[in-house]
């Protein structure tokens, strides 16, 4: 495709390293085992791959929780294994998103070790440090803030106690972290996934939250001094002058509690390529699903996301969420995770696929006692924490799903023995050859990538658009309902692309979904 533009025109696939492949029989996922499936990464038609942390970690948080930027936990392999990854990948023209997490560190890291060791202490400054604690919640629940015996203060911590918030306003910490940003570009790194960046900085006279109506404690606050303070964008400047001396580097952040207006403004030419803005991710296995629902939040994040400078994404399911395919889909039906994967990969935006989306893996369930997860841990049973939506990728119908030959770190979810990908590779009509048709229709089409979204009236149950770029157009088509549905098409000669089932040009059958190209 002509200027194509790997970070807006192309996928990227999310891998949450300890359960991708375990190379190693140790019954965690490492990047030998990501190595073994580039092949198949690429074969899937895939653009990039963000990888979660894979650096030393005492995993408070899996991974989450960092004790030296710099390293690949042994665990996982070494910097020699990443190197390759890197090269293997690049050589497929895969590129690679390394999640940085730099609001806070592990309380194991050297920095934290030597700033809590006195008052004194050289790195004192390099965390939040206070006689009083001010209102704060952490969002993992309690207090944000952990008497610390031995220099009789509170340091800040947002989320466990076991990650206290690095200390940004201090110039030499800015340093310290940008290396990290250079250290990972020297190793081939083709983008950041910035973890919570919208909480880097926090007021500088850290002010009590004032209070608004909520269920949990942390949403009986605004948050209006913990996070989006204006010094973050001194910095994201900063940070792009760097990336930019590099070619076709890419960052995008994870928006923490951020408002449509705050995301858009984090992106542009001197700040970050994107920002995510989740319009269609819940914690809650409830939210609504159906035409009228999806078409409100494309809509919102149509006019959110105007400006030339803005580039949506679009999220379905990541590591911290349960899956599309549990929220939306009833047992071990596809018809809903199909529409839900029409959308990911033909909505304006950037798609982030998370692994195993592309045979609709769901979550798996977890007894109390199985639980690993704090916040599962400290909420169960009002929340059961994140454990659902990380377990084994399902390759095969071996045991533990292929994912390793000793038993794995969480539980396989038990459908594994029909829902892998292998199956589904041998099956025509599975939602991996969907999934795969879709990639390779956007290479085709670049209405698909980056054109314009265009929405259409249709009938109840029915969702289409337009994607136009030049004289190209792409009509998609999809039947939310149980029924028959006719959607005649705007004027003109339309040709099928790609449909699920036979129904013809614009008389979708139930659950069909349709890509349609004016000719
Ligand atoms: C982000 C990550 C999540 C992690 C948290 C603290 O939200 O996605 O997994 O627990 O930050 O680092």
């Amino acid at each position: 495709m002509k200027d194509f533009l790997w970070w807006r025109d192309g996928v990227i696939y999310q891998i949450y390293p300890r359960s991708f492949a375990d190379s190693n029989g140790d019954g965690l996922g490492d990047l030998n085992g990501i190595i073994s499936h580039l092949d198949y990464l690429a074969d899937l038609g895939i653009d990039a791959i963000w990888l979660s942390p894979f650096y030393p970690t005492p995993d408070k948080d899996f991974g989450y929780d960092i004790s030296n930027y710099m390293d690949v936990d042994p665990r996982f392999g070494s910097l020699a294994d990443f190197d390759r990854l890197t090269s293997e990948a690049h050589q497929r023209g895969i590129r690679i998103i390394a999640d940085l997490v730099l609001n806070h560190t592990s309380d194991q890291h050297p920095w934290f070790k030597e700033s809590r060791s006195n008052l004194k202490a050289a790195k004192r400054d390099w965390y939040i440090w206070r006689d009083h604690p001010n209102n704060w919640q952490a969002s993992f629940g309690g207090r944000a803030w952990e008497y610390d015996a031995p220099t009789g203060q509170y340091y800040l911590h947002l989320f466990t106690k076991e990650q206290p918030d690095v200390n940004w306003r201090n110039p030499q910490v800015r340093t310290a972290l940008l290396d990290v940003f250079r250290f990972w570009l020297g190793h081939g790194v083709d983008g950041f996934r910035l973890d919570v960046f919208n909480a880097y900085f926090k007021h500088a006279d850290l002010p009590d939250n004032p209070p608004k109506f909520g269920l949990r404690a942390f949403d009986r606050q605004r948050h209006i001094y913990d996070i989006d303070q204006p010094e973050m964008m001194p910095f994201l400047n900063e940070m792009r002058t760097l990336l930019d001396s590099y070619p076709e580097r890419y960052a995008v952040g994870e928006t923490y509690f951020a408002s449509p207006q705050k995301t858009v403004s984090y992106c542009g030419p001197d700040r970050l390529h994107a920002a995510f803005s989740f319009d269609f991710t819940s914690n809650d296995l409830n939210y609504p699903w159906n035409p009228r629902w999806v078409m409100e939040r494309v809509m919102k994040r149509e006019v959110n996301f105007i400006s030339a400078d803005a580039w949506p994404t679009t999220v379905m399911s990541n590591h911290d969420l349960p899956r599309a395919a549990s929220r939306y889909s009833r047992g071990e039906d596809d018809t809903q995770a199909f529409l839900a994967m029409t959308l990911l990969l033909t909505l304006r935006g950037t798609p982030f696929m998370y692994y195993g989306e592309e045979i609709g893996m769901r979550n798996i369930h977890l007894r109390r006692n199985e639980i690993l997860d704090p916040p599962g841990k400290k909420y169960w049973p009002i929340y059961k924490g994140r454990d659902g939506c990380r377990s084994p990728m399902q390759w095969d119908d071996s045991a533990f799903a292929g994912f390793s030959s000793q038993k794995p770190w969480l539980p396989v979810h038990p459908d594994y023995m029909k829902r892998n990908v292998n199956s589904q590779k041998a099956d025509p009509d599975s939602l991996f050859n969907f999934t795969k048709k879709l990639l390779t229709l956007r290479r085709e089409f670049p209405a698909l990538c980056r054109g314009d979204f265009v929405p259409l009236e249709t009938p109840p149950g029915m969702l289409a658009y337009l994607r136009r770029s030049g004289d190209q157009s792409v009509l998609v088509a999809m039947n939310f309902s149980n029924g028959e549905t006719g959607f005649p098409p705007p004027s003109g000669q339309w040709r099928v692309l790609l449909s699920t089932s036979k129904g013809s040009a614009g008389a979708l059958t139930a659950g069909e979904i349709q890509l349609l190209i004016l000719e």
